[in-house]
């Protein structure tokens, strides 16, 4: 991967329009909005169909050669002076249900203003360019997250993934057929040389340092469980204490016991219960079920399985002495990825020669480039999400700092397609 020759600098001196790619911003951000400026579009849903049609209908006035493969992965081919693999960027424009703008919506349309940049100065690249929006990566409908990169790449068989049931008890393969967006491209193709994702930091560490940009150097494990509790209905009020299969006891304590294990194990282990459902879910009822998710993360992959083994014990000992059955699912279970050294290096470079500061960090959110590192190079920009904000109709990311990140993801690109 050697940098292309560009005696005149003429190269050098490109710069993305960055009211450009704002501007793509806040239309996408039209599609499925919510109050507070943020965006509703779950994988798969109306919301998300309108989104991809603009975005395919972008890609195609860009010129791009537009495939949609079976899982609905939409990738945006620019031809380069030969054929072969691709260098490829982009992220996601599937969101949660609470989403903000930025997260996913920057990587793929600053794919996008790096192709209409490039078009814009006649430059021809010697490999092709791909710019990527895969499906269903937030997870948040359908799980695991990062599914359409992990089809992408055979980490996930396509079967399994089309067979997937919703937390709305929706399919996958069903609710793509029904958007449009079950595709007929080979999946994995085009087959990708390197990977570069731009994306909003999502955390607090570039704003609180003052830094502009991070070289992000690895994301940290993630592991999801679902656990399902049967427990006995009875009466609030009648039934003694020492009595009682309360399903909701038992989801309510180890959601406290979660905080506590994070605590306890310190460093950089995260732990959250962002989902209950207890039924019959009325004042005077003991909870005879409950329906409870846990998101456990570390960038250390023993320290990852040492919580889930506590978490486990926990609820297996608790449950015991409630006398409420437990059944469990993984939902996702990713261990951490590094990301490659030398588009690390070459981030870092970059980032320094166009101006910009920069830090190497961990990812603490999933991401498709994590999916796209195993079979290519890859690694991601960062750009600072003030006040940490994310999954939050307030995250925002300050125009300085987009076009910075734009500028540096558009440089990067160029010198890995030479
Ligand atoms: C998904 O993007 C996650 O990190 O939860
Ligand atoms: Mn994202
Ligand atoms: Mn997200």
């Amino acid at each position: 991967m050697s940098a292309p020759a560009d005696p005149a600098g003429a190269y050098a001196r490109l710069r993305p329009d960055s009211a450009r790619l704002l501007d793509r911003i806040a239309r996408l951000a039209e599609v499925g909005a919510i109050d507070g400026g943020g965006v509703c579009r779950l994988a798969l849903t109306d919301e998300d169909k309108a989104g991809r049609d603009l975005v395919v209908g972008w890609m195609r006035a860009l010129g791009l050669g537009v495939s949609v493969d079976a899982i609905g992965n939409i990738v945006g081919l620019r031809p380069g002076r030969s054929a072969g693999p691709a260098v490829m960027t982009g992220s996601h424009i599937d969101t949660v249900r609470t989403g903000g703008r930025y997260d996913g919506n920057l990587g793929v349309l600053a794919g996008l203003e790096v192709v209409e940049t490039l078009n814009e100065a006649g430059i021809e690249t010697e490999r092709p360019l791909a710019v990527a929006a895969f499906t269903n990566e937030e997870g948040a409908r359908f799980a695991p997250d990062m599914m359409g990169s992990l089809v992408y790449v055979g980490g996930l068989d396509l079967d399994a993934a089309l067979a997937t049931e919703g937390i709305d008890g929706a399919c996958v393969g069903a609710e793509l057929a029904r958007i449009g967006y079950r595709g007929t491209a080979p999946v994995g193709a085009p087959e990708v040389h390197a990977f570069v994702e731009l994306h909003v930091e999502q955390g607090p560490v570039l704003e609180r340092e003052g830094v502009t940009l991070g070289a992000v150097e690895s994301v940290q494990g993630i592991s999801w469980t679902e656990f399902a509790l049967r427990g006995v209905s009875n009466h609030a009020g009648t039934t003694p204490m020492a009595l009682r299969s309360d399903a909701g006891y038992v989801a309510a304590e180890t959601a406290a016991f979660v905080r506590r294990l994070a605590r306890e194990l310190g460093g950089d282990q995260v732990g959250t219960v962002g989902l209950i459902e207890l039924g019959p879910n009325l004042v005077n009822v003991i909870a005879n079920s409950a329906r409870f998710t846990v998101d456990l993360r570390n960038t250390d992959e023993a320290r990852l399985q040492e919580a889930e083994r506590r978490l486990h014990a926990f609820v297996d000992d608790l449950a015991a002495a409630e006398r409420v059955e437990v059944t469990r699912r993984t939902l996702a279970r990713f261990e951490p990825v590094p990301f490659d050294p030398q588009v690390i290096a070459r981030i870092e470079a970059t980032a320094a020669r166009l101006g910009h500061t920069i830090r190497r960090m961990p990812s603490g959110a999933g991401h498709d480039a994590q999916m796209l590192a195993r079979v290519c190079p890859a690694a991601m920009i960062f750009v600072p999400s003030v006040g940490g904000i994310s999954h939050n109709v307030r995250e925002f990311t300050a125009k300085g700092d987009i076009a910075a990140g734009a500028e540096t993801l558009l440089h990067v690109l160029l010198e890995l397609a030479g």
